[in-house]
């Protein structure tokens, strides 16, 4: 198993901080858990401090991924494996460190230029988390905060980055056509969580997507409705994934990439888990509003 205990935080670089908050306060229902100088801020929805921060820039896109260990010689150690590999492995500056409330980081790129954080110690909450929306809380802690998809340009040059040296494990794979769309996606998981980590073939951003678990249905629904009492556009209806059983909606963030909220996806067992191979990308559901469907 990788010495990666999970996907701890995602770091978006953002135009639009406030329709970002209210995103994630009208919208996601979690909590705004530090606030910058310069407008930025980070948020919370379970016993970590924080889980995203969204960052004032110009990119409207993913910019890092932290992947947490459990001490700083598991960081180090990974770190030089990497670079033994030929990684250049970039050691982290104190204000990185403080933005992001951990101990010690150590950062790098993937093969299509993701940035990837490896880090331990993450700062814990003084409370217990809290949602006025979500009323039964987020399926997270030991799990990390959810998934997200990244970009990959070669998805061979990808999986053997992400598998053999990071040591993530092969979930299963879904290559298909959606309305006219190319879908090639490699799910990766680093615990129980079906898939922490996808692997997005030429998807237009760095990021297609990130995840966050519901713990029930009624959750997941009731968000969808706040999708519409927001104005905050739907890109896919609910719907139920054949590989991690997830229930789930996908909407736009302010950004231009999406997220995905979902309830009651199946986890991984490593002793019995047999990766498998899809070609369709949804049991049922997923449907583009027609709004959307008619620019395919
Ligand atoms: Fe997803």
């Amino acid at each position: 198993m990788s010495s990666i205990q999970q996907l701890g935080y995602l770091g978006f670089e953002v135009r639009d901080l406030a329709a970002w908050e209210s995103l994630a306060t009208d919208v996601l229902g979690v909590g705004i858990s530090a606030r910058h100088s310069d407008g930025s801020f980070s948020t919370r929805h379970d016993s970590y401090a924080h889980r995203l921060h969204v960052l004032l820039g110009e990119a409207d896109d993913l910019g890092f991924v932290g992947l947490q260990l459990a001490s700083r010689d598991e960081v180090d150690g990974l770190a030089r494996k990497l670079a033994d590999n030929g990684v250049a492995i970039h050691a982290s500056t104190p204000h990185e460190r403080a933005l992001r409330a951990v101990d010690h980081m150590v950062h790098f790129v993937d093969p299509a230029g993701n940035r990837l954080e490896l880090y331990c110690g993450p700062q814990m909450a003084e409370t217990p988390f809290v949602s006025p929306l979500v009323k039964a809380g987020f399926a997270a802690e030991d799990q990390g905060l959810g998934h997200c998809v990244v970009r990959a340009t070669d998805l061979a040059i990808s999986e053997a980055f992400y598998i053999g040296l990071l040591g993530c494990k092969l979930s299963d794979r879904i290559t298909t056509e959606v309305y006219g769309f190319q879908v090639a996606i490699t799910f990766m998981h680093i615990n129980p969580r079906h898939h922490s980590l996808a692997l997005g073939h030429n998807i237009p951003k760095r990021i297609h997507h990130f995840m966050l678990q519901a713990k029930t249905l009624d959750d997941v629904g009731s968000a969808f409705d706040r999708c519409f009492d927001n104005k905050v556009r739907v890109a896919q209806t609910i719907g139920r994934h054949p590989n991690d059983h997830m229930v789930s909606f996908y909407a736009f963030t302010p950004s231009g990439f999406e997220f995905e909220y979902g309830y009651g996806a199946r986890e991984v067992d490593d002793a019995t888990w047999q990766a498998g191979h899809y070609n369709f990308i949804s049991e049922w559901g997923h449907r583009p509003p027609a709004t959307l469907r008619q620019k395919f």
